[in-house]
């Protein structure tokens, strides 16, 4: 039974790193993973932090790449893999060029696609731009639709994909989440290692934690975030720390408009043990990141989402996300209303998990073993992998 595991930005990474750690677990399994490199240093730091080595890297970023310098080079570079190695399944997960290009290239192989992370859906195909799109032409060439939500199967019914191919598994970002959570929050050297890198951080002013890089607010919505953000460090109770993602056109507004003020800390992008212990210290998160809308709920961190639209609509319905689109006093308003006023951030601060409980690559596991004709003495076996990943952190 071989899996081919095809992954290339910093989200992907994360959420297959669980997955790929239980299949290397799994009896009868040869797993093998190929990065695309769509990302680079932000891939190869979360490569690290997970012990992941790929087997093939087929290295396609350029800067400035555009969706089909993307597009074309995955197609190319997977095809004599795909040929050589024909894997009875390939993997992908979420929605980036990388993901819609390896499914199209399983599909031309005839080899079959788990899609992880399926489902999602804005019913907008603008926004987020070309994200809703490429989840629905994987969606077309998908075998098994791996959904995160209950909310994510019935999207995938009512556009006439058969129950029988879809199994709920939870999100596979909780996984990855608890494989690094012990470091972070556990005293020991893990967690002294990160005080220290963040010992600049002032103790008594409340964090404020950005990230953001969707393509459909590249030029306006980049300038009307960091005008909010620009209007917030007025506030001396607290301090903004923003990852700026490697994007040039994410960098150069953030960098123009927020450079040099005080009370805002323009950082590199962190590795994710770092990036997840900033969130544990936050009070409140900025993003329209998907996968730190998954994250802040089960780190019981209210959620700004700077969009005007989400996919991950049970956050916001649960009362621990608010979506408050990229206009400037909207995203000023909410903050003000939260820091301020205790029982409403209190009521959002309550931790709430609609994403999954971290077991979502045991099930994916599991169902590829089953499909492939693989049932026997799984379950132990994973189970073990699950222990010595817990054993490990
Ligand atoms: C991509 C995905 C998006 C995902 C996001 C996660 C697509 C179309 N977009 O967007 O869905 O949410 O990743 O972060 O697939 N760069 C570097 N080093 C890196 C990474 C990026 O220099 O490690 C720079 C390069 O100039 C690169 C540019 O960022 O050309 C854009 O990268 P790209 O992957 O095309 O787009 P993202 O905005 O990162
Ligand atoms: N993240 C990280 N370092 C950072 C910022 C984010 O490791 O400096 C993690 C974050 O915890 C989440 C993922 O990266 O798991 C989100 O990636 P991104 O926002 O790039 O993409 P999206 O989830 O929107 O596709």
């Amino acid at each position: 039974m071989r899996i081919l595991s095809v992954f290339g930005t910093r989200p992907e990474a994360i959420k297959m790193a669980p997955i790929v750690r239980a299949l290397r677990a799994a009896p009868g399994v040869e797993s093998r993973v190929c990065v695309t490199g769509q990302h680079r240093q932000m891939l190869d730091e979360t490569l690290a932090i997970f012990d992941l080595r790929p087997d093939d890297d087929l290295d396609i970023m350029t800067g400035g790449q555009t969706l089909a310098d993307i597009s074309a080079r995955v197609l190319t570079g997977l095809d004599p893999i795909m040929r050589s190695y024909r894997p009875d399944f390939v993997l992908v997960q979420g929605d980036t060029a990388t993901s819609t290009a390896a499914a199209l290239s399983a599909f031309f192989n005839r080899s079959r696609v788990g899609h992880v992370e399926a489902g999602l859906r804005t019913g907008d195909m603008a926004s987020p731009w070309p994200e809703e799109a490429n989840r629905r032409v994987t969606a077309v060439v998908t075998d098994r639709h791996y959904a995160p939500t209950e909310k994510a199967r019935r999207a995938l019914l009512a556009e006439g994909y058969p129950g029988s191919s879809i199994l709920v598994t939870g999100n596979s970002v909780i996984d990855a989440l608890l494989l690094v959570a012990e470091d972070v929050t556990a005293p020991g050297p893990q967690r002294r290692a990160l005080e220290e890198r963040f010992s600049w951080l002032t103790p008594g002013k409340r964090l404020v934690l950005v990230t953001g890089h969707r393509r459909e607010s590249f030029g306006d919505g980049f300038i009307r975030i960091c005008q909010a953000l620009r209007a917030l460090s007025a506030r001396e109770d607290v301090q903004i720390v923003y990852p700026v993602h490697l994007n040039p056109n994410v960098r150069q507004p953030v960098f123009d408009i927020l450079s040099g003020i005080e009370n805002i800390h323009l950082i590199e992008p962190q590795d994710y043990r770092s990036f997840v212990y900033l969130m544990t210290r936050a009070s409140l998160i900025l993003t329209d990141s998907g996968g730190v809308q998954e994250e802040a709920p089960a780190l019981g961190k209210p959620v700004l989402v700077m969009r005007d639209t989400s996919e991950r609509m049970e956050a916001i319905e649960a009362g621990v996300a608010r979506l408050v689109s990229t206009d400037p006093d909207a995203i000023v308003a909410h903050v003000h209303d939260l820091l301020d006023d205790r029982r409403r951030y209190a009521a959002m601060a309550q931790g709430a998990n609609p994403f999954g409980d971290g077991a979502a690559a045991e099930r994916i596991v599991e169902d590829l073993m089953i499909c492939c004709g693989h049932p026997a003495a799984l379950r132990p076996a994973i189970r073990r992998e699950r222990l010595m990943a817990a054993v490990a952190v």
